[in-house]
């Protein structure tokens, strides 16, 4: 078992051009499984409103959904550095909620880090939770809480001018403390400009290949999620279909008879089945 990474490992992996391996989990097994692959970190998304929880958009999920999911994933990858993602309406209103919002998601899920979306318009937030010693992750590019005015799941920064906004904004979350930084769903030339112009470690989710680490969805690279695949989604399982088949085998199994053959029971105990047919008598 490989011992828990800090933010000093992720530097020196930055430093040393070694790529950080990120997945979402929002359970146990998908945690354990994570973690005895050998993932650097996990992310414990609000995606979870959309890949678990059948919502159309991460906007209804709560602070208890993310603290009750945290703390599944941090049973099930008790070693591996674990990101709490701070939902919407968690650290938008004031950074006195901010950050006891992002408190709790260290002091009762045992998170190592948490994510929060938006650049400039959060900074003072991402500040004041820095300051209160907890590391903070930006997010911007496509920021799914704010996918409204987005207007969709879309790529971001593919020009100009919308690429010297989301280089201000990365730069403003460097400035106010931010410890890393995911880019979502920007051009790679843009990622990598920000990749070599900021200290700090920079992922990418859909941002391409010249940063510091990879993070993928687990409902998506293992093909669970169904709704839609992003184009910069790579599946590497197909779930949806391997559950499917099983259990459509298992009602196959049960209607038929095939399931359970005598394998699958257990007898009343050898030499106890006479005693056993007397005693249903008293029944009769
Ligand atoms: O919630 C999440 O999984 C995320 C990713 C979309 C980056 O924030």
């Amino acid at each position: 078992m490989s011992k828990k990474k800090t933010r000093l490992d992720f530097i020196k992996m930055k430093k040393e051009k070694e790529k950080v391996t990120w997945v979402t989990a929002y359970d146990f097994p998908t945690a354990s499984f994570a973690e005895q692959a050998g993932i650097d970190m996990i992310l414990v998304g609000d995606s979870m409103g959309m890949v678990i929880l059948g919502y159309q958009d991460t906007i209804p999920v709560t602070m208890e959904d993310c603290i009750s999911h945290c703390q599944a994933v941090r049973r099930g990858a008790p070693n591996t550095f674990c990101i709490g993602d701070m939902p919407f309406l968690s650290y938008q209103i004031s950074n006195s909620e901010a950050v006891r919002n992002a408190g709790r998601f260290l002091k009762k899920a045992g998170m190592d880090a948490v994510k929060l979306e938006g650049g400039r318009r959060v900074s003072d937030q991402i500040r004041a939770i820095a300051d209160a010693g907890i590391l903070v992750m930006g997010h911007i590019g496509l920021t799914p809480q704010s996918s409204g005015q987005l207007g969709g799941f879309k790529a971001q920064g593919r020009d100009a001018a919308s690429a010297r906004e989301l280089i201000k904004d990365a730069l403003a979350i460097q400035e106010a403390g931010g410890y890393a930084l995911l880019l979502e769903a920007v051009p790679p030339e843009l990622t990598n400009f920000i990749t070599k112009k900021l200290t700090i470690p920079i992922y990418s989710i859909g941002a391409g290949a010249p940063c510091d680490g990879q993070l993928l969805i687990c409902g998506d690279m293992l093909g669970f999620f169904q709704a839609f695949t992003p184009k910069f989604v790579k599946k590497y399982a197909n779930v949806a279909e391997i559950e499917t088949n099983a259990f459509k085998e298992y009602i196959k199994d049960v209607k038929s008879g095939a399931f359970p053959t005598d394998d699958y029971v257990y007898h009343i105990r050898k030499g106890k089945e006479e005693e056993f047919y007397e005693m249903l008598k008293e029944f009769e």
